[in-house]
């Protein structure tokens, strides 16, 4: 914002200048020159910018240009097929499914059909006939008293917080009115998250709203909190794809009265979410954990989500869960490209395994284990069109999230100021007056017209394979040029 309103000042000066050049000619001249050898002075002097002291008046080309570079370069500049992280091709996918509006796409693919990184699906001679529902997973294994029938495609993680309240209502309704679900985020469950959809509660290593005081877990609060009708599902988050391995910090500042009771902490102080988990250390405690939580939740579905890192690891995990017969009833799988509100630059470009490796790795490891019947493997990560669900099925996903997606479909213009709490989109804020842009009664509809029109393409999708069934569905269908992937060479 400060940024715009800088420029239009910049832009309305020398326009006022130019103007009083034409109408007076000479006063003009003497306000515009005098004005620039004052600039050239200060630039001079100040000592910050090395490029204004050699450059002076001409450096703040460039200062002006950088200021407006990304709303230039998306405008401008940027193909269909360029834009990050999210091009403008599967952006636009999502708005005109959101708004239910010119969902074909003319002329060809603009796909370099050649390239390395591409990848096809095989469809059928024989096409199957589409079906008229999307199947559902039942999530919950032998030990869960409430199993959960979930879409296939659901809201990912996103804390209130995170996102403006606006945003958070409008996905819960859209939930509700689609019948899907909407994970909390490791912020809490607010009011927000309660406008009737489904809920699956998560819980970070800051455990908000089933704390104590110094921040431990609280089983006396959490059950409260998975008591609620709303909550279908728990999922402890060990790791986030975006930033595996690095905790937050909610600065006391943005803890406000609001946010310090949704999350159970004290207002105004800085409240910390460690990198790792307080309440187990390795995997036997991980599953005494589960145990415990799904005792207290009365049996509900409890499953933990991670980017995977150091794969001993995630096997020990499964080791454990044979030894003590204690599983989770799903594993959320994050890639390290996933997303974030914000995030340290190097945990998100080099930090975890990316998610085509990494579902490729749970899902056979579990495979290996015999557990992948019991445990539903859910998967976020770029999951945009109706392709990158069949794909993720495909590689043995047994359901997806989505989160960028979602806020696409809210009206997100992948403006990249999520950290800044100024998102234009009013979506990733939470100033009132970004966040009033955002109509919840129109955009709940979008989120619900996103979910039901890739689900349908899903399903065109399956048929043209010659499937029925989501259980068809194996990694023979996909294909990178003209090979069948080399699965092996994943892992
Ligand atoms: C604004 C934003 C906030 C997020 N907050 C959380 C969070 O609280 N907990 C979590 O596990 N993941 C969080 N994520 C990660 C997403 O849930 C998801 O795993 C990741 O972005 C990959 O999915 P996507 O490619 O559909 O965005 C967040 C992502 C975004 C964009």
């Amino acid at each position: 914002m400060k940024r715009i309103v800088v420029f239009s000042l910049v832009v309305f000066i020398i326009l006022a200048i130019v103007w009083c050049i034409v109408e007076w000619p000479v006063i003009g001249l003497s306000i515009a020159v005098g004005s620039v050898f004052m600039i050239g002075i200060y630039d001079l002097l100040q000592k910050k910018h090395t490029i204004l002291r050699n450059f002076p008046v001409l450096g703040h080309i460039r200062f002006l240009s950088e200021m407006i570079a990304p709303e230039l370069h998306q405008y401008f500049v940027e193909s269909d097929t360029d834009g990050k992280p999210i091009d403008r091709n599967h952006r636009s996918y999502v708005y005109q499914r959101a708004k239910k509006e010119n969902e074909t796409h003319p002329f060809g693919t603009e796909l370099n059909v050649e390239s390395d990184d591409y990848k096809w699906m095989s469809h059928s001679i024989y096409p199957a006939p589409k079906l008229n529902e999307a199947p559902r997973v039942i999530i919950g294994g032998k030990a869960c008293k409430q199993p959960y029938s979930a879409s296939l495609f659901n809201i990912s993680a996103m804390s209130f917080g995170a996102l403006g309240k606006n945003a958070v209502k409008a996905l819960n309704i859209g939930a509700r009115e689609g019948g899907f679900y909407h994970n909390t985020g490791e912020g809490g469950i607010s009011d927000y998250h309660l406008q009737g959809g489904d809920v699956v509660y998560q819980l970070g290593t800051g455990y908000f709203g089933s704390r104590n005081e110094d921040g431990t877990f609280s089983s006396k609060k959490f059950k409260v909190q998975a008591g609620k009708s709303e909550v279908k599902m728990i999922e402890i988050k060990i790791s986030q794809g975006a930033k595996p391995g690095h905790g937050g910090v909610l600065p006391a500042a943005k803890n406000n009265q609001e946010i310090a009771n949704i999350r159970g902490v004290k207002p105004n102080t800085t409240v910390l979410s460690p990198p790792g988990h307080s309440a187990f250390s390795n995997p036997t405690e991980l599953m005494q954990f589960i145990s415990d939580l799904r005792d207290l939740s009365g049996g509900k579905p409890i499953g933990f989500k991670l980017c995977v890192g150091n794969k001993t690891e995630f096997i020990e995990i499964c080791e454990a869960m044979k030894r003590t017969g204690v599983k989770p009833d799903f594993i959320t799988v994050d890639g390290a490209e996933g997303g974030t509100g914000a995030a340290p630059i190097d945990f998100s470009n080099y930090v975890g395994m990316p998610w085509e490796s990494a579902l490729l790795f749970v899902v056979d490891t579990l495979r290996d284990f015999g557990f992948k019947e019991e445990i539903k493997v859910i998967t976020a990560t770029k999951i945009i069109t109706s392709f990158d669900i069949f794909k993720a099925l495909c590689l043995g996903a047994d359901l997806c999230n989505s989160a960028r997606g979602m806020m696409l479909a809210l009206g997100c213009i992948q403006a990249l100021k999520c950290n800044t709490n100024n998102c234009p989109a009013g979506v990733a804020t939470n100033k009132k007056y970004l966040m009033n842009g955002l109509v919840v009664s129109e955009k709940w509809k979008r989120v619900k017209n996103y979910h039901e029109e890739i689900l349908n393409d899903f399903l065109e999708l399956m048929a043209a394979s010659g499937c029925s069934e989501t259980s068809q569905l194996s990694r023979e269908f996909i294909y990178r040029r003209e090979k069948a992937i080399s699965w092996e060479s994943y892992q």
